[in-house]
C-alpha cells in the first residue's frame, strides 16, 4: 500500500525546496511529554503522514520509545504493518463494518463507537477465530464520534456480552482543552470519570488502557492523564494554541526552506503576479522563490507572509502563486539568486514558525503542517 507520493530528487540531488525534520529534536520533545505524564504510557499520534513530517520515518524513529501509535484511517495503520511495525496501533476514525475484517487481520485496534459497531466487530472475530481488540469511545462533549456519555452503558453492557472482543481502552476526545478559559474541559473530564465509575459500580475491571489527554490537556490538565495520553502537536514541537500554558518545554522539529531562483529590479507602476494586487513605490529589488500553493503554502497568506532571507525578514509581495511567489528585498536590500529561503525555521537571528503561517493564513498550525505536500521532499537528520 502506497499513501504518499514519492519523494522527488533532481539529476544531483534532492529539490531546492524541501523540508528538514530533526529526529532529535522529535525524541526530546517524546521525552519531555513522558517526563510531564509518567507514569502513563503515551500514544503517539501520527496520522496526516505524522502532521506533515512523513509518516514511515517518524514511526521507524519513534516506535521503540512509545507503547501506541494513533492514526485516523484504516491505510494508515496498514502502511505501518507493512512496513514492520508492531507496535500496538489504534484507529482513531470512524469506521465502516466492511473494513472489520482488515483491521483484525492487521492486528489493528478497533475504536468501537457505536453499539452496533461492536456487535459488528465481534461476529467479525468470531468468524476470523481471532479476538479483536477494541478501544470504546465516549462523546463527553465534542459530538463527533462516540456514543454520548449519558448512554455510555449500553456500549459498556454490550461489551460484557461480546465475547470476541478483548475491551483493552476506553476513552474520550476533549473540545477545549488547548483554551484559556477550561469550564467546557472540566465538563468533559467530569462526564468521563462519570462514564468511568460504571465499572466501580457493577464490581468490574476498569479496562486497562482510559485515555483522554490530547496536547493542549497534557500541557493543562494533569488530571485528565489517566493511563494514556496522545499528543500530536506537541511531539512535533508546536503549541496547539496561543493561549495554552507552555508547562512542557519542546522545539519545532521541521523547517522548510527553499532557494532563489530568479532576481530583478521591479519599477513603480509595474504590478506583481496575479491579479496585479501589490506595486512599488520605488524601484525594488525582488526575488522569485520556487514555492507556492502547490507546495502547501497558502494563497491565503499573499501580502501577509515573511521569509528570511541572509538573516533579514523580508515580506512576500503580490499572490501566490501555484508554484511560485515573489519577495519584496526592499529598494537596499540583499539578496541573489541562489540565497536560502526560509519559508519556517531558523537563520541568523530570526525566525519563522508554523504559529506565523498559520496567523498568516487565519488558520491553526495543524493545517499548515498537514498540508505541506508531499511534493516537498521531507530530508532527515538524525
Ligand atoms: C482522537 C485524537 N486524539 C489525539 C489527537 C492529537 O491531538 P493534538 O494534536 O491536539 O495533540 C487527535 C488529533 O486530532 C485526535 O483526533
Amino acid at each position: 500500500m502506497q499513501l504518499n507520493q514519492p519523494t522527488i530528487t533532481s539529476g544531483n540531488g534532492v529539490r531546492p525546496t524541501h523540508v528538514e525534520v530533526n529526529l532529535d529534536h522529535l525524541c526530546a520533545n517524546l521525552k519531555a511529554i513522558k517526563e510531564k505524564t509518567s507514569p502513563a504510557k503515551v500514544m503517539i499520534v501520527i496520522k496526516a503522514n505524522a502532521y506533515g513530517h512523513g509518516m514511515d520515518a517518524v514511526a521507524r524513529h519513534l516506535a521503540p520509545h512509545t507503547d501506541y501509535i494513533g492514526v485516523a484511517v484504516l491505510e494508515e495503520g496498514i502502511l505501518l504493518r507493512e512496513m514492520g511495525i508492531r507496535t500496538p496501533i489504534l484507529v482513531l476514525g470512524g469506521i465502516w463494518e466492511e473494513q472489520i475484517p482488515d483491521f483484525i487481520k492487521h492486528d489493528l485496534t478497533l475504536t468501537a463507537s457505536s453499539v452496533e459497531r461492536l456487535q459488528q466487530i465481534d461476529r467479525a472475530a468470531e468468524s476470523l477465530r481471532k479476538k479483536a481488540i477494541v478501544h470504546l469511545k465516549i462523546d463527553t462533549g465534542m459530538e463527533r464520534i462516540g456514543v454520548h456519555y449519558y448512554s455510555a452503558h449500553t456500549l459498556q453492557e454490550a461489551a460484557l456480552g461480546c465475547k470476541h472482543v478483548d475491551v483493552e481502552g476506553i476513552y474520550s476526545h476533549f473540545a477545549n482543552s488547548d483554551a484559556d478559559d477550561l469550564s467546557h474541559a472540566h465538563l468533559q473530564l467530569a462526564r468521563f470519570n462519570e462514564v468511568l465509575s460504571f465499572y466501580e459500580k457493577h464490581s468490574l475491571p476498569t479496562p486497562p488502557l482510559k485515555h483522554m489527554a490530547n496536547s493542549g490537556a497534557i500541557l493543562q490538565l494533569p488530571e485528565a492523564t489517566f493511563d494514556m495520553v496522545r499528543p500530536g502537536i506537541l511531539l512535533y514541537g508546536v503549541y496547539p494554541s496561543d493561549e495554552v500554558k507552555r508547562t512542557v518545554s519542546v522545539t519545532p522539529a521541521l523547517s522548510w526552506s527553499s532557494k532563489v531562483v530568479y532576481f530583478k529590479v521591479t519599477k513603480p507602476d509595474h504590478p506583481v503576479s496575479y491579479g496585479s494586487t501589490w506595486q512599488s513605490d520605488e524601484n525594488v529589488r525582488v526575488v522569485t522563490v520556487p514555492v507556492g500553493y502547490g507546495d502547501g503554502y497558502f494563497r491565503a497568506m499573499s501580502n501577509k507572509a515573511q521569509v528570511i532571507i541572509r538573516g533579514v525578514k523580508v515580506s512576500q509581495v503580490g499572490r501566490i502563486c501555484m508554484d511560485q511567489m515573489v519577495v519584496n528585498l526592499g529598494a537596499d536590500g540583499t539578496g541573489y539568486n541562489g540565497d536560502e529561503v526560509i519559508l519556517i525555521g531558523k537563520q541568523a537571528d530570526q525566525q519563522i514558525t508554523a504559529e506565523d503561517l498559520a496567523r498568516w493564513a487565519d488558520t491553526i498550525p495543524y493545517e499548515i503542517l498537514t498540508n505541506i505536500n508531499t511534493r516537498v521532499p521531507r530530508i532527515y537528520i538524525p
